[in-house]
């Protein structure tokens, strides 16, 4: 069911590496409630292709950007609003890769340059994205960013390496710019924390599928699906919640807030 939310509205959606991936989900539930954005992911990401079908399905242009490049996010925001023609009213940043996790190296022995790619990949590229957007006034008065994170933020997952370190970092920089982009243009950013989700990302975690279905039974609604994510992010993006602002929003089944559930007990 389309609600025609978003029609009117410019957007940014970032990270949609193939069709299991969350951004892909949002982008075309946003073209199904009527906006008009840009992807965008980085250059080597694009290679495989796979982002120009959604690009065509969605009439979307796509400008490729290291999301860690000052330069080429300047010419992402630039480019959107010529392209787009005006300032942008939302951005999705979906963005997230640890070397450490990818060589399965442990938290108590990283290597600290992996950690500070990491960092650097999936939570200060919200602080550059913001600040860029800032100096190039490119984003409309309300205009909403949602950036998705996980509750390893909060809680130890001995599974998650330093991915844990730069979710806690990427909330707080949605707090922190939250405020001064809130004060000086009633620009809103939150982060969803996001249930595990089947997508390159998600299954780069080792022992994914058993955490996944761990967090399954846990959650009193299940697993939250990329497509009911893709929903809730809508809504964060629509004018509807125009006064949500600084959140960390658990988007999980309940499964945040749930302590044990028989489901998980029985297995024991
Ligand atoms: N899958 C899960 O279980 C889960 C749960 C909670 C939160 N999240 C978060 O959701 C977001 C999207 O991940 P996903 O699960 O859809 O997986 P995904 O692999 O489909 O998306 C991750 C994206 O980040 C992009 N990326 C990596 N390095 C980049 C760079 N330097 N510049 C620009 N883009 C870059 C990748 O190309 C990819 O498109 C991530 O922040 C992830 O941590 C995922």
């Amino acid at each position: 069911m389309n609600y025609n939310l978003l029609k009117g509205k410019r957007g940014i959606i970032s990270g949609a590496l193939d069709s299991n991936s969350i951004a892909w989900k949002v982008a075309e539930r946003a073209h199904a409630e009527g906006a008009v954005f840009t992807l965008t992911n980085a250059p080597v990401a694009m290679r495989m292709g796979e982002i120009k079908k959604l690009a065509e399905s969605c009439n979307a242009e796509v400008i490729g950007a290291d999301a860690t490049s000052i330069t080429d996010i300047e010419n992402l925001f630039s480019k959107s609003q010529e392209v787009l023609g005006g300032k942008i009213d939302f951005v999705l940043h979906s963005i997230g890769m640890s070397p450490n996790l990818r060589k399965n190296l442990p938290y108590t022995d990283l290597n600290y340059d992996f950690y500070v790619k990491s960092l650097d990949v999936s939570a200060m590229s919200l602080h550059k994205m913001m600040t860029v957007a800032m100096k190039q006034d490119a984003l409309n008065e309300w205009a909403s960013v949602v950036a998705l994170s996980y509750i390893a933020a909060q809680r130890t997952y001995s599974f998650y390496g330093d991915m844990a370190d730069a979710k806690a970092m990427l909330e707080s920089v949605a707090r922190s710019f939250g405020f001064h982009y809130g004060k000086a243009k009633k620009v809103r950013i939150n982060t969803v924390s996001q249930s595990p989700t089947k997508t390159t990302a998600g299954s780069g975690i080792k022992g994914f599928d058993n955490f996944y279905d761990f967090a399954d039974k846990l959650s009193p609604l299940g697993n939250a699906s990329a497509d009911a994510c893709a929903d809730y992010c809508i809504t964060l993006f629509s004018d509807l919640t125009r006064m949500v602002t600084m959140q960390n929003l658990f988007h999980d089944g309940g499964y945040s807030t749930t302590g044990i559930s028989e489901d998980v007990w029985k297995l024991f």
